[in-house]
């Protein structure tokens, strides 16, 4: 079974650069979107004819103008007036037409974007941690953000394009076969010309437009890397370095643009050269008819006319060739994406607890064994059990597998074998929402949202009243240095929280999880960036939080966890020591070696 899978993949992949049948085929699969707005395109169909028949009724109107009311031997006033009457009305006519359905054609085209990007940020929101291992950020917000722009484009100007100029063209022809069949026919002689041509130049168009894309793409992420890391560039001094690097990658994109529009212009120079060849044709052939009095000079006018008209379609159409490749790629991004389904996923028909508040906080562990890659066990046959309400610490070298104890407690992971359990009962065998209201989380790595200092706290969560957030600031320290911001709880963050020190945004996540007041909380490396004072102060709002729940915390700094109730040492995967502090310094294994060490530290820093 997993051998089947690469194959598939690669087959997709080679027969998507290729063969665009499967690029199709994501499209097709991308319709349903487009469902809700089967009479918006109705409308928009209707709205096409109309308007390509006032275009097309345009010449003939003058035509008739011409050769019935203008002749020289029977001048008609009556009849001129009605005539110019009849084109002023269909002109109008035509410009609502086509106002009316240029908005609902974007009016449906910008809602199928709003509801594909709703659609994968909440698909992308339900994937588990590994998938957000294996997909790059950067990935993920250009499928989000242009890919389904890009879709959007194959509902409105590819659709719209195959509608209206297709329609043109058919029009056209009818239309000039009406007025002169012999004339008509000679002219037709242009379509494949014109068609020839289009097609010649489809490929260069096509590579030159994502050559252009690409460059581009190139540029921005460039920007984006470097205006985030530009402190590192500048204490480096490498601006230099990275100027000359922008310099090139600009280079490149100027040169694929300047390619991009010397192909599209040399093109429709080229049609526009055998268009206006061909209305020399008719002029020639159709001015003879005239001499000959085979048609009046109306019926020649309105030829030229018509041929004029042909480009203007079969150009747009050929565009549309970039349109539906982009747009096909886009589309099996999208589609690839949505079809993922999260691999941790609540059991159906899971139990919901009534009360989270009514968890008691056992936690335990049996025989666990974890691998986030195959063949790289990074815990062992992990063993322990943990009381409602006890303190703790979980210690060990880095890369011992501390943080993945935890991200199995908060089921990120599933282990490969044995049980995380909490009150006995299997974290698989819990709603995942449950999950995240008993087990609360800490990182070092803060994250913070756009918002106020409030919104943040609670996380946008209106039902947690302004009180109970003043409290838990309260009660982890914050409360004072929320005070002395500028507007204190009502104060914007700017971007992920740079208005603030690390100290600052470590203690709001702590105020965080205790207006979300969790049975079990799960403290990493959460004091790592505070100063001495504040870090004394976080401890006595630990102190006073851990009283009423279970408490695990990950520290380096092994006065934090002096005072737990049990201290699991951990070694390369492996539960190595456990027991008290005292226990373990007299015990004189790897703790005893940590502790040492730490106290060698603390002494270094107090003495500096
Ligand atoms: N998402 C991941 N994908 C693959 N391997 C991972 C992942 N996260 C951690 N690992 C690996 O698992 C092992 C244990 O990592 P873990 O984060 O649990 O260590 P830790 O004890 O928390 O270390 P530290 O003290 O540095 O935080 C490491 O070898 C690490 O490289
Ligand atoms: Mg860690």
């Amino acid at each position: 079974m997993s051998q089947a899978e690469p194959t598939i993949g690669k087959k997709r992949r080679s027969q998507s650069s290729d063969v665009p049948t499967s690029g199709i085929h994501s499209l097709l699969k991308l319709l349903p979107f487009a469902k809700p707005f089967t009479w918006n395109f109705i409308v928009v169909l209707f709205l096409v004819i109309i308007y390509n028949g006032t275009s097309v009724l345009q010449p003939y109107l003058v035509k008739i103008a011409i050769d019935r009311d203008l002749s020289v031997h029977h001048p008609n006033y009556q009849g001129l007036l009605h005539i110019t009457i009849i084109y002023v009305v269909i002109v109008v006519l035509g410009v609502v037409a086509n106002f009316a359905q240029v908005l609902v054609l974007q009016y449906s085209g910008q809602s199928i974007i709003r509801e594909i990007r709703l659609q994968l940020f909440r698909h992308i929101e339900k994937q588990s941690m590994s998938f957000f291992d294996t997909n790059s950020i950067g990935r993920l917000v250009t499928n989000v953000s242009s890919d389904t722009e890009t879709v959007s484009q194959f509902f409105t100007q590819f659709f719209l394009s195959m509608m209206r100029d297709g329609l043109s063209v058919v029009m056209i022809v009818i239309a000039m076969f009406e007025l002169n069949v012999k004339i008509a026919a000679i002219s037709m002689i242009i379509l494949p010309i014109l068609f020839g041509i289009s097609f010649a130049f489809r490929n260069r168009l096509r590579n030159a437009y994502q050559a252009t894309r690409s460059r581009l793409s190139a540029v921005v992420s460039f920007l984006a890397e470097n205006l985030a890391g530009m402190r590192i560039i500048q204490i480096f001094h490498q601006e230099r370095r990275q100027d000359d690097r922008f310099g090139e990658l600009n280079e490149k994109h100027r040169r694929a643009n300047v390619r991009e529009y010397r192909t599209s212009v040399f093109f429709n120079r080229v049609l526009e050269l055998v268009g206006n060849l061909a209305v020399a044709a008719v002029v020639w052939f159709g001015g003879g008819s005239v001499l000959h009095g085979a048609i009046l000079f109306g019926t020649l006018y309105a030829f030229i006319s018509y041929i004029r008209q042909f480009f203007q379609p079969i150009n747009s159409m050929t565009q549309q060739w970039n349109t539906l490749q982009s747009s096909m790629v886009s589309a099996d991004r999208i589609g690839k994406l949505l079809e993922r389904e999260p691999s941790i996923q609540d059991k159906p028909a899971v139990e919901r607890i009534a009360d989270v508040s009514r968890v008691r906080g056992q936690v335990e562990f049996r025989g666990v064994t974890f691998s986030y890659q195959p063949d790289m066990v990074v815990l062992k046959n992990i063993s322990f059990r943990v009381e409602p309400g006890e303190f703790i610490g979980v210690v060990g070298p880095t890369g011992a597998g501390k943080s993945s104890i935890i991200s199995l407690l908060a089921r990120f992971y599933e282990p490969q074998m044995g049980s995380v359990l909490i009150d006995g009962k299997d974290v698989r065998d819990y709603a995942q929402d449950d999950l995240h209201q008993v087990v609360g989380l800490v990182q070092q790595e803060v994250n913070l949202f756009t918002g106020t200092v409030l919104d943040n706290i609670r996380l946008f969560r209106e039902d947690i009243p302004r009180e109970r957030v003043v409290a838990a600031a309260e009660r982890v320290g914050a409360h004072h240095i929320i005070e002395r911001m500028p507007h204190a709880y009502d104060t914007p963050l700017v971007g992920k929280g740079q208005n603030l020190s690390m100290g600052e945004r470590q203690l709001l996540s702590f105020a965080r999880i205790i207006a979300l007041d969790p049975r079990i909380l799960i403290l990493d490396e959460a004091t790592a960036n505070l100063d001495s004072q504040t870090e004394e102060l976080v401890q006595q709002g630990l102190q006073a939080v851990s009283a009423s729940r279970t408490t695990l915390v990950i520290a380096h700094r092994l006065a934090t966890i002096r005072h737990a109730d049990q201290i699991l040492v951990l070694e390369k995967g492996q539960l190595v020591e456990r027991g008290r502090h005292d226990e373990l310094v007299a015990k004189g294994g790897l703790y005893a070696l940590l502790a040492e060490k730490s106290g060698v530290n603390a002494r270094v820093v107090s003495g500096s």
